[in-house]
């Protein structure tokens, strides 16, 4: 099963447009009826620009009508396994909750398995704010 994930996002990772930092990143979303989103990070000549791969995957759900994240795989070629930038733990936050596994991946396995909670501890997610209609 995982051995699936990972080929998939190691396609995805071997998409992307790194140029800059010749760091590429796979990564792809599982939602909760088992359909799968993939993502490559996509940089810019104007740096700040760039897309995270994690942010492309989100990206890829949302437009397909899914709003829910049910875990989480993210391809680096570090061996340690990839880890997410502050910005995409709060991008996942927002589809997932601090139970949400993320698996950190080299190109050829699963590294680590934490929970979005370890990532981003005491999250701010949208059950702070009030949602768009409600009183
Ligand atoms: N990157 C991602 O795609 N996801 C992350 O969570 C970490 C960083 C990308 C952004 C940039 O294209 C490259 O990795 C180096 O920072």
């Amino acid at each position: 099963m995982n051995k699936d994930y990972l080929t998939l996002a190691n396609n995805a990772m071997s998409k992307a447009y790194a140029p800059y930092s010749n760091y590429p990143v796979g990564a792809v979303v599982v939602t909760p009826s088992g359909d799968t989103f993939a993502g490559c990070n996509v940089e810019n000549a104007s740096y700040p620009e760039g897309h995270c791969a994690e942010t492309a995957a989100i990206a890829a759900m949302v437009v397909a009508g899914q709003q829910r994240i049910d875990h989480i795989y993210i391809m680096s070629q570090d061996l340690t396994g990839a880890t997410p930038c502050g910005g995409c733990r709060q991008r996942i936050r927002e589809f997932a909750d601090a139970q949400t596994p993320v698996y950190l991946c080299s190109p050829t396995a699963v590294e680590k398995q934490v929970t979005l909670g370890e990532l981003l501890p005491h999250a701010f997610g949208p059950e702070f704010l009030q949602t768009a209609g409600e009183e």
